[in-house]
């Protein structure tokens, strides 16, 4: 696999290019690293053994998001295994939502390089992304409230049935593979016909995990799935995501929520303030740990 090959920094400065990042003036390249941007040693000592190459579906090298003087992440090097959780924690601006934009074709990385699949890739844009069978379900769920939950699941994706020089939009086989893809997660809704406006917020996630479940993923990132839910619409969302764990994706995780990250995910990365501060197998930490790392007090306890 590809992703222990060294990466040179220079040849992954992007020009920026995302709408209120700044302009495009030489100044927002980062200038050269230095050794006071390397953490010290009680991150390192922290981060788990080598990955296991023939599990891991997504390599993060030295990835840097940079908004001009705003160094939103520095230097994260994670990865995801197929088949797990994989979550990600960190108080709030510690950087989890600009990592996972630099996965999921949103931004391009100021510095470093994502591999998927040993593979390295540059997604300029989120259908990019998707097209290589990495989908995110956000918090603001990006699903049409005026559309039935069919006409959601097949957004951009329709299915069309040409007759002659005419075109059609083929509705019976949308609607008979929507039926199919919330029945395979087992999502309880009232009809593919009912529009979104009507859903709880359990039963919008559930079709936003559904369509991002359903479209041959290998990634699926979650961002906060649960932050607006109450108890049983997050208990329903919670098998959800085991599901998908194991029909075999790997599925990354953000939630600020410890009593979930400990339930359901297999692997911990901490971030604080734009870095990677420590890496956990679940079964290795507790709360009480993760929570020491992302406000420092460890580091503090250390000195
Ligand atoms: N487009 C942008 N332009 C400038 N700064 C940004 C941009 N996006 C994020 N940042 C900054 O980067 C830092 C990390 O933000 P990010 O949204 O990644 O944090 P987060 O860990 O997801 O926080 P939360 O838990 O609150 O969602 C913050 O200081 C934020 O202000
Ligand atoms: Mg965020």
């Amino acid at each position: 696999m590809s992703f222990n090959e060294p990466i040179h920094r220079s040849e992954n400065h992007r020009a920026e290019n995302e709408a209120g990042n700044g302009s495009s003036h030489p100044d927002s390249i980062p200038p050269p690293f230095t050794d006071d941007d390397f953490l010290p040693s009680e991150a390192v000592r922290s981060i788990p053994a080598q990955p296991d190459r023939a599990n891991v579906l997504l390599y993060i090298d030295q990835v840097s998001k940079w908004f001009g003087n705003v160094h939103a992440i520095t230097d994260i090097t994670i990865w995801a295994n197929r088949g797990e959780i994989t979550a990600i924690v960190g108080d709030n601006g510690a950087g989890k939502s600009t990592l996972i934009k630099c996965i999921s074709g949103v931004h391009g990385p100021t510095a470093g390089q994502v591999f998927l699949d040993g593979k390295p890739v540059h997604f300029t844009s989120p259908e990019d992304a998707r097209r290589a069978g990495i989908e995110t379900v956000y918090q603001t769920l990006a699903l049409c409230n005026d559309l039935t939950i069919w006409q959601n699941l097949f957004l951009n994706r329709e299915m069309v049935n040409h007759w002659g020089p005419l075109s059609f939009l083929d509705q019976r086989a949308m609607r008979r593979r929507s039926a199919e893809m919330l029945s395979r997660l087992e999502v309880n809704i009232p009809s593919i016909n009912a529009r979104v406006r009507r859903l709880s917020g359990g039963q919008r996630q559930a079709v936003a995990i559904s369509r991002a479940a359903g479209w041959g993923s290998r990634l699926v990132i979650m961002d906060e799935p649960t932050a607006a839910l109450g108890v049983r619409e997050t208990a329903r969302v919670e098998e959800l995501i085991l599901r998908l764990r194991d029909d075999g994706l790997a599925v990354l995780l953000i939630s600020h929520n410890f009593d979930q990250v400990m339930r359901l995910s297999n692997q911990i990365w901490v971030m604080r303030s734009g870095r990677l501060v420590g890496g956990r197998r679940t079964q290795d930490t507790s709360g009480k740990e993760l929570v020491s790392m992302i406000t420092g007090a460890q580091q503090e306890e250390a000195l």
